[in-house]
């Protein structure tokens, strides 16, 4: 398993190949819309890290600095047949280590709240509910927030 930063050779990848095969998730939504992943991660400056198996992409994780000292963990997704094996908790790892070189004072993130592997995977690093906003998605889910607080970084 390669552990990376995303590369501009590897774009398309991440758009035609893996974005398909993970469903939903906020960024592949986001790029669905405005249809342009290589615009998208500029102007919003995201960082993306990504795991791959023998070349190919399995796994990603969007993040950024959002205004000084606050993080954000913009989404995550691993394919199907790669679940459950830590691909995830170790990208967000690197992602928290890498806003933590960037002086943060917390680091924020949300996911749907079904999302019981996302819920997981943020607890597992420390992260904590801090607000809900209920019933706020299309289908009527509500989405909750976590933060990671600089001196619960392990
Ligand atoms: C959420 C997602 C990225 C997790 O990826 P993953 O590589 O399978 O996660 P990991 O193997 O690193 O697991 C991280 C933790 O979550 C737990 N976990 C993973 N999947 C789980 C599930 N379906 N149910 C409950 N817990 C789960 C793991 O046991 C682990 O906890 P532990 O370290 O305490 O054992 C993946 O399920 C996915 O791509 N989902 C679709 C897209 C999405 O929902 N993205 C997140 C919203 S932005």
């Amino acid at each position: 398993m390669d552990f990376q930063y995303l590369s501009k050779e590897d774009i398309p990848k991440l758009e035609n190949e893996l974005f398909s095969k993970i469903g939903k998730d906020f960024l592949s939504r986001r790029v669905q819309k405005r249809r342009n992943l290589l615009d998208y991660v500029t102007k919003k400056n995201l960082f993306l890290i990504l795991t791959k198996e023998k070349g190919v992409i399995v796994g990603y994780l969007a993040y950024k600095l959002e205004k000084k000292g606050v993080g954000k963990i913009i989404g995550a997704g691993v394919e199907l047949n790669f679940r459950k094996r830590g691909i995830a908790k170790k990208m967000l790892k690197q992602a928290i280590q890498d806003l933590y070189n960037k002086k943060i004072d917390y680091i924020y993130s949300r996911t749907w709240e079904t999302n019981l592997a996302s819920i997981k995977l943020h607890e597992t690093l420390g992260f904590k509910k801090y607000r809900t906003f209920k019933n706020d998605r299309v289908n009527g889910e509500s989405t909750i927030y976590f933060r990671l607080m600089k001196g619960d970084i392990q």
